[in-house]
C-alpha cells in the first residue's frame, strides 16, 4: 500500500463480550417468573446494570424498588444478580414476601468466603467500590469484620486487630490489573495478608477484560457497549485506553456514537459489558457502518461456556406447574 492509498476503515469486534451466566439467569429469572406468576413481580434494584433490559422487563410488568419495604405483603420480589445482605432476606421474611433470590451464584461464593472468615474471627479486607449493591450485599455478611478497601487510596488508611489474621477478598467486577497492584500494597502493609481459596473476580469479568486488551492494542478508539452504573463496562473503558486504544467511550447504545469520535480513526474495537444484550452491539455496528466502517472482523480471545441453572425457587414452582 502506498502512502497516498487510504487504509481501509474496519471494526476488531472483542470476543467474548456481552451477557455472562449470571446476568443471563438473572434476566431469564424475571422472564419466567412474569410466565409463571404473572405480573407484576417486584424486582428490588435493577436486575442487571442495564436501562435497556431494565425498560424492556418493565413493559413486561416488571416493578422495580429500591428497598423491599416497597413490595406490598406477600408479593413476590426477586434479588438481583448483585446480591444482598442477610438483613433483606430478614425483612423480606418479615413482610411475608415471596423472594426469588437471582444473585449469581459467583457472588454467593464470595459471600460464602466472607461468611467462613467471619466465624474464625479473620479481620476481611473487601476490595471495591464503595456504594456498588454487590459491595453492600457482600459487607452485609460480616458487618464486624469486613472492612472496604476503595482503590489503592484506601490502603494506608487500614488498621487491623492481628496483621496475622487478615484476608483480602473483592467485588467480582474489578479491574483485574489494578486489583493485583492493591493487593501488593496491602501486602506491603500485612506481609501475612491470605489470598482468597480461589478467585472472586469472575470468569467473565476478567475474560472481558482480556479480550479488550488484545483489540485495544490494534485500535485508535474503542468503544464499549454498557450502562454507565455497569462497574464491569466502565472497566472494560479503562483497560481499553490503558493497553493502546487513544480514545474509548462507553455507549448505552448506537444514538450514543458520535460521528467526530471516528475522524482519523481507522480501526475501532467494539466490546461490551457482561449485562449488555447482543441486539445492542448489533445497532453500534450498523451504526459503524453507516459511517464507513463495514469490515467488522471479530476477534475471539478466550472462549466460554458456562452456564448456571436458574434460582431453585423458581425451578420448582416451574416443576410443579
Ligand atoms: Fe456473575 Fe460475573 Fe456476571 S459475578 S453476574 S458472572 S459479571
Amino acid at each position: 500500500m502506498d502512502s497516498e492509498t487510504p487504509r481501509a476503515r474496519r471494526v476488531l469486534l472483542a470476543k467474548p463480550r456481552g451477557y455472562c451466566a449470571g446476568v443471563d439467569r438473572a434476566v431469564e429469572a424475571v422472564e419466567r417468573a412474569l410466565d409463571q406468576y404473572g405480573a407484576p413481580i417486584y424486582v428490588r434494584k435493577q436486575i442487571v446494570h442495564n436501562t435497556h433490559v431494565v425498560k424492556r422487563l418493565e413493559a413486561r410488568g416488571a416493578v422495580f424498588v429500591e428497598e423491599t419495604e416497597q413490595v406490598p405483603e406477600g408479593a413476590i420480589v426477586v434479588f438481583s444478580a448483585h446480591g444482598v445482605a442477610p438483613s433483606v432476606h430478614e425483612e423480606a421474611a418479615g413482610r411475608r414476601l415471596k423472594t426469588i433470590d437471582a444473585t449469581c451464584p459467583l457472588v454467593t461464593k464470595v459471600h460464602n468466603e466472607a461468611r467462613r472468615f467471619a466465624a474464625k474471627d479473620y479481620d476481611i479486607l473487601l476490595i471495591g467500590h464503595e456504594g456498588h449493591e454487590e459491595v453492600e450485599g457482600t459487607a452485609g455478611e460480616a458487618p464486624q469484620h469486613i472492612q472496604l478497601v476503595d482503590g489503592f487510596d484506601g490502603v494506608e488508611g487500614i488498621e487491623v486487630r492481628d496483621p496475622e489474621k487478615v484476608v483480602w477478598l473483592s467485588q467480582t467486577t474489578l479491574s483485574v490489573d489494578e486489583t493485583e497492584e492493591t493487593v501488593a500494597r496491602l501486602r506491603g502493609r500485612f506481609p501475612n495478608l491470605i489470598d482468597p481459596p480461589s478467585d472472586d473476580i469472575c470468569y467473565a469479568t476478567s475474560n472481558r477484560q482480556t479480550a479488550v486488551k488484545e483489540i485495544a492494542a490494534e485500535s485508535e478508539l474503542v468503544i464499549v457497549v454498557g450502562s454507565t452504573n455497569s462497574s464491569n463496562s466502565k472497566r472494560l473503558v479503562e483497560v481499553a485506553k490503558d493497553y493502546g486504544a487513544d480514545a474509548s467511550y462507553l455507549v448505552d447504545d448506537a444514538s450514543f456514537v458520535q460521528e467526530e469520535w471516528l475522524d482519523g480513526v481507522t480501526t475501532v474495537g467494539v466490546t461490551s459489558g457482561a449485562s449488555v444484550p447482543e441486539e445492542l452491539v448489533d445497532g453500534v455496528l450498523a451504526r459503524l457502518a453507516e459511517l464507513g466502517f463495514v469490515d467488522v472482523q471479530e476477534v475471539e480471545s478466550v472462549k466460554e461456556s458456562m452456564r448456571f441453572a436458574l434460582p431453585h425457587e423458581l425451578r420448582r414452582d416451574l416443576r410443579t406447574a
